[in-house]
């Protein structure tokens, strides 16, 4: 999700290339007790609540909690004006102009209204500021392109631009790294623009550089880099800074 059905395709498997063939990532064994798929799908609300205090900013009620499909239009939203603060500069400027909601927010919906039943598919964390609305998501689930070691994908997290550096990602992962858990995945990777100034954030998780390929957006090429974690489970308390 996160990106659209489109654009998730775009960002994880235009670039099978066969730089793939020789990712390291491929080369390890299976982990074959990591990768079990829990047959039901858990939708326990998540309680955090934190106040936070905004630097020159009123203070906001933070409440991470699984998206429901009536958030399918935020998430949307959120998702297409992070693209183009994000990727301005990398991404051809059409490609982001031209970027519509309403297929994303169909998309968002379709996956959110399957979460509650479907094993082993995608689902959707959302941050929501409650005197603004979502302002941030977090889509994983399982791998999708059947990487033998890491069996847990961080498929896209998107928090609008004056909600960033606050804390919220790291809240984020640790939401979608205890659904993961919970669904016996204990390692994770994520795709990521090579340009994109943002990949900091998944080293200062401590995420390993896997591979590199390319992509083409919007009739440019692109470099992307798969970030890894062997074992997610310390991500599953990293305290979160937003909280303090
Ligand atoms: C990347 C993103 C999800 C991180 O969420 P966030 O709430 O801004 O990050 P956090 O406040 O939790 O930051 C945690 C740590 O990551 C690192 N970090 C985060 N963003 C960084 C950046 N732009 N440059 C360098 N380090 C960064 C820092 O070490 C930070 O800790 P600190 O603020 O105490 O120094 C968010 O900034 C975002 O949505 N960015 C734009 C979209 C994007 O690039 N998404 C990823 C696509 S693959």
């Amino acid at each position: 999700m996160t990106l659209s059905a489109q654009e998730a395709s775009s960002l994880s498997t235009r670039g099978l290339t066969k730089s793939w063939l020789t990712c390291p990532t491929r080369r390890r064994p299976p982990h074959e007790p990591n990768c079990l798929i829990q047959t039901e799908w858990d939708l326990t609300p998540i309680s955090l609540r934190v106040q936070g205090e905004r630097e020159g900013k009123s203070a906001m009620t933070l409440v991470v909690r699984p998206a429901r499909p009536d958030d399918a239009t935020a998430i949307a939203r959120v998702q297409v004006a992070t693209w183009r603060t994000t990727y301005r500069g990398i991404v051809p400027d059409e490609y982001l102009d031209s970027m519509e909601e309403e297929p994303r927010a169909r998309y968002g919906r379709d996956v959110t209204s399957r979460d509650a039943e479907a094993a082993g598919k995608p689902f959707v964390v959302v941050a929501e500021d409650t005197g603004r609305g979502v302002v941030g998501f977090a889509a994983a689930g399982p791998e999708r392109r059947g990487d033998p070691h890491f069996c847990g994908e961080l498929e896209a997290i998107y928090i609008l631009q004056e909600y960033q550096r606050q804390g919220i990602g790291r809240r984020l992962v640790r939401e979608v790294v205890q659904r993961l858990l919970q669904r016996g995945f204990n390692t994770m990777l994520v795709w990521v623009l090579a340009e994109n100034p943002y990949r900091r954030f998944y080293e200062a998780l401590g995420g390993s550089v896997l591979c590199s390929e390319q992509l083409t957006i919007g009739g440019k090429t692109l470099g992307k880099r798969a970030y890894g974690w062997d074992d997610i489970r310390h991500l599953a308390g990293t305290p979160a800074h937003a909280s303090k």
